[in-house]
């Protein structure tokens, strides 16, 4: 089987970590490079995390860039009331000894699509900070890049306002330099992955298997599981995997065509994404398929069958 070249840009917090450890055992999947992005928590944190739980389940051997401490233009926002002090929901796991790596994330993800020749497939799972900034340090990499697969934005809602999901709205400059810049983008907003959450029964399942990344599953996730009950959400969002399993299982998805435009500007409007779905009025040039829906058993069956493996 011919595996799908995979670089994952993440902000290691505790559903990016889902996210990683899923990755690490899909056979279809070979993860060719991660990068770190400040998001949910520090650079240092997200780059720490993103070593650590690869090291947790054996692939020392994915290297692990870093990049953006803080987002384009605006400030830096983190999540700690939803990923902890350090990213991983107050969950110590070992360190990796892997070697550190140096090289910028957006000068070591140019040099891999360009590897890969146009067959690369790319899951931000953060702010879009490293991918903004690569394709402005290197505009060539739009022709190398296969298509990006993204966690973020809202057709409806938000999460962090009433109109903005966290991922775009830490960094709706990136964003909007990712959405016009003419690589394919396949979106996965909150509309599905609020429908792509792990019920009390997986939960319990899942930290029952007593293994070393079930356990970390188990004491990582309190406060975001909290965070999903203020918002009134079932269970746990496995946001980030969305990306990752419509890879390997792009069957379990339901999507329309559209054009994506990012707010970077207004004070309640700030940091939301714009569809021009069902309309006659079309975003020029912005080739994007935003997904909607999600086969949820078929999704969580994978998350718990990854979790089993270990
Ligand atoms: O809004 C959800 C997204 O924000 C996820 O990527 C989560 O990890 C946070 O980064
Ligand atoms: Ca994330």
């Amino acid at each position: 089987m011919k595996k799908i070249p995979v670089w994952i840009d993440t902000d290691t917090g505790v559903d990016d970590a889902v996210a990683l450890i899923v990755a690490s055992t899909l056979p279809e999947m070979d993860i060719v490079g991660v990068s770190a992005v400040a998001g949910n928590t520090s650079l240092e944190n997200a780059f720490r995390n993103a070593r650590d739980v690869l090291s947790l389940v054996g692939r020392k051997d994915v290297k692990v860039y870093p990049g953006a401490d803080k987002p384009l233009i605006i400030d830096l926002f983190t999540a700690e009331k939803v990923h902890g002090s350090n990213g991983l929901g107050g969950a110590i796991i070992p360190l990796s000894d892997a070697p550190i790596e140096t090289e910028k994330a957006w000068d070591a993800l140019y040099e891999k699509a360009k590897e890969y020749k146009g067959e690369l497939v790319v899951c931000p799972v953060g702010p879009l900070t490293n991918i903004a900034t690569c394709i402005i340090k290197h505009p060539d990499v739009v022709d190398y890049i296969k298509e990006l697969n993204i966690m973020g934005g809202a057709a409806i809602g938000g999460n962090v306002t009433s109109c903005a999901e966290f991922n775009i709205f830490v960094d709706p400059q990136a964003a909007e330099t990712v959405f016009r810049s003419g690589i394919k983008v396949n979106l996965f907003p909150l509309d599905v992955t609020i429908k792509a959450y792990l019920d009390d029964d997986d939960i319990a399942e899942i930290s029952s298997y007593g293994n070393k990344v079930s356990d970390l599953f188990r004491d990582s996730n309190d406060l975001l599981y909290k965070a999903q009950e203020r918002m009134s959400r079932s269970g746990l969002c496995e946001h980030d995997s969305c990306p990752i399993l419509y890879t390997v299982h792009p069957e379990w998805f339901e999507g329309h065509e559209c054009g994506i435009f990012v707010e970077t500007q207004g004070t309640i409007t700030f940091g939301k994404t714009v569809t021009d779905l069902w309309t006659d009025f079309k975003f020029e040039d912005r080739h994007c398929r935003i997904y909607l829906d999600i086969n949820r058993e078929s999704f969580a069956n994978r998350i718990k069958e990854a979790y089993r493996s270990f």
